[in-house]
C-alpha cells in the first residue's frame, strides 16, 4: 500500500548563479579526438562524470598520457603512434565511448575489445557496425539477426576503403564513428544525414583543422563529405580548449526553477549550439521565456548564459518529427515540466528512447505512475494531461530508474517541486554519475543560498 504525506511545506527557489560541468558530448569528443593529431592538450571545464572517464581509460589504453592538476582541467598527450590496448577496453555505461571507439579504432587499424555494463551491453551496436562494414573494416559483435547485434565488440585491424552511405538512424554517435573511419579511409567518402543531429564532431574537426565539408541541401539532408587518407599530422601547438557548460544537465536545473515558485537563476557559459538547443523549442511552445547574454564561442560552439525565472507553462507541447533527435536526452525533465503545464505534453517518433540507458518511455510512464500521475506509453513517445498536482501519494518502494541518470535526475527535481522535505528513496541513486556527479549538492546550494 502507498502512504500518503502527511503535510507538504513549499519548495525552497533556486536562486544565485551556476557553471555547469563541461557538456558530455564535447568532452568525450575533446577526449577521443586528441587522439587524431599527436601532440598536448590542455582542457578545461572537462566533464568529470563516468561517461567521460570511460572515454579518458581508453584514450590511455591506446597510448595517450593524462595529467589532471585539478578534477576539471587534464593536460592530454596524444601519442606519436597508438598503441594496441593489451586488455578489453571497458566503456562502462558509455554509449559514446563505444560507438565513437569503434570507428576511431577501425580508422587507426588498432586491434581491440570493447565492452561495457549490462545497460551497455544491452544496447543495439548493428547500427554502428554495419555501416562500418561498408568500409571494410573488420568488427563483430555479439548476436544474431533478429537479435540485436550488441557488445562485447571485436576490432581486428583491416585496411579501409572510402563509401557513400547514407544514416539509417538520426544518431550523432552513428554518425561521429563513420566520420572517423572515413578520416582514415582510402579514397573519398559521402555520408548523408536525412535527420540533422548534434554537430560537435563536425565542428570540432573543423577547430582541429580535419578535413570534412558538410552542406545541408533544400530537402533538409545533411552531406558530410571527408577526403580520407588522413596521417595524423602533429598539432603546430597545444590548444587550450575550455568546455562549454552541459545543457542537457543545465535543462534540469532550469526545469527545476521553472516550476518551482519564487525561483531566479542564472546558468552561466551553457552550450547553446542550435543542434542542442531543441529543450529550450520546446519551453518556448509552453510560452516559457529564458533570456540568453553573455553570447560568444569555445573552440566553435556557441555558448551564452541563461537566466530562468519561475514562470506558467502555458498550453499543451507536441514534440515530434526532427525537433526529436535534438531534445532527445532531455524528453524525461520535460515530462515533469509537462505536469506543471497547462495542457500537457505529448512526445511522438521518438523511439529511440526505448534504446537508451534504460528503456527511458516506460521507465518514465512506471515511476511517474507509481506516483500518481497519468501518463499514457504510445510505442514511441507518451502523452500526459497537464495541471497534475501531486496527490501525495509517496512510493511505496524505491522508484525504479533503471540504472539510467536521466531518469533519476528528473524525479529528484519533480520531488524538490513538490515534496521537498521527504526524499523519494531510489532504487540507484547513485547512478546520477553518469553525467552529472554533483547534481544533488548544486541543487542544494541553489536552494539554500
Ligand atoms: C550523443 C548522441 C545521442 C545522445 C547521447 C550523446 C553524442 O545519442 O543521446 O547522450 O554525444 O553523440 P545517439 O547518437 O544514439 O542519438
Amino acid at each position: 500500500m502507498s502512504s500518503t504525506a502527511p503535510h507538504t511545506p513549499h519548495p525552497a527557489p533556486l536562486t544565485g548563479t551556476c557553471t555547469l560541468p563541461g557538456d558530455k558530448s564535447i568532452s568525450h569528443r575533446a577526449v577521443l579526438f586528441s587522439l587524431l593529431r599527436p601532440g598536448t592538450y590542455h582542457l578545461s571545464n572537462i566533464a568529470t562524470n563516468a561517461d567521460v572517464a570511460a572515454s579518458a581509460a581508453a584514450i590511455t589504453q591506446l597510448g595517450a598520457r593524462i595529467e589532471q592538476p585539478h578534477p576539471d582541467e587534464w593536460i592530454i598527450t596524444s601519442p606519436v603512434q597508438p598503441s594496441a590496448p593489451t586488455h578489453p577496453i571497458d566503456c562502462h555505461n558509455s554509449g559514446t565511448t563505444m560507438r565513437l571507439l569503434c570507428g576511431l579504432l577501425a580508422g587507426l587499424q588498432q586491434p581491440a575489445t570493447l565492452i561495457g555494463d549490462a545497460s551497455l551491453s544491452a544496447r543495439p551496436m548493428g547500427r554502428v557496425i554495419k555501416p562500418l562494414h561498408g568500409f571494410g573494416a573488420t568488427i563483430t559483435g555479439t548476436g544474431t539477426t533478429p537479435n540485436p547485434v550488441t557488445a562485447p565488440i571485436r576490432i581486428s585491424p583491416a585496411p579501409l576503403s572510402g563509401q557513400t552511405h547514407q544514416l539509417a538512424v538520426a544518431s550523432a554517435q552513428v554518425k561521429s564513428a563513420l566520420l572517423l573511419a572515413a578520416t582514415f579511409a582510402h579514397g573519398p567518402t559521402t555520408l548523408t544525414e536525412p535527420t540533422p543531429t548534434r554537430d560537435h564532431t563536425e565542428r570540432l574537426f573543423q577547430h582541429m583543422g580535419i578535413p570534412l565539408s558538410s552542406s545541408t541541401q533544400a530537402t533538409g539532408h545533411t552531406h558530410h563529405t571527408v577526403p580520407g587518407d588522413y596521417t595524423r599530422p602533429p598539432l603546430p601547438q597545444s590548444p587550450q580548449w575550455a568546455i562549454p557548460g552541459d545543457i542537457s544537465s543545465a535543462a534540469f536545473l532550469t526545469v527545476a526553477a521553472l516550476i518551482t515558485p519564487g525561483s531566479r537563476l542564472t546558468l552561466r557559459n551553457v552550450l547553446l549550439n542550435p543542434s542542442r538547443t531543441g529543450v529550450l523549442t520546446a519551453l518556448a511552445q509552453w510560452g516559457v521565456k529564458c533570456p540568453q547574454s553573455n553570447q560568444h564561442t569555445l573552440q566553435g560552439e556557441p555558448v551564452g548564459d541563461l537566466t530562468i525565472t519561475h514562470q506558467p507553462l502555458q498550453g499543451h507541447c507536441t514534440l515530434q518529427g526532427d525537433i526529436i533527435a535534438n531534445l532527445i536526452d532531455e524528453i524525461p525533465i520535460l515530462a515533469m515540466a509537462g505536469l506543471f503545464s497547462t495542457g500537457g505534453l505529448t512526445v511522438r517518433g521518438a523511439e529511440e528512447l526505448r534504446h537508451k540507458e534504460s528503456d527511458r518511455i516506460s521507465v518514465l510512464a512506471q515511476a511517474l505512475q507509481h506516483l500518481g500521475y497519468t501518463i499514457t506509453e504510445h510505442p514511441d513517445g507518451f502523452t500526459l494531461p497537464g495541471n497534475q498536482s501531486w496527490q501525495g501519494t509517496l512510493p511505496n518502494h524505491p522508484l525504479i530508474t533503471a540504472g539510467d541518470h536521466r531518469i533519476a535526475m528528473a524525479l529528484r527535481v519533480l520531488n524538490h517541486a513538490v515534496c521537498p522535505n521527504t526524499p523519494w528513496p531510489l532504487d540507484d541513486p547513485h547512478c546520477v554519475t553518469v553525467s552529472f556527479p554533483d547534481f544533488d549538492t548544486v541543487l542544494t546550494q541553489l536552494t539554500h543560498p
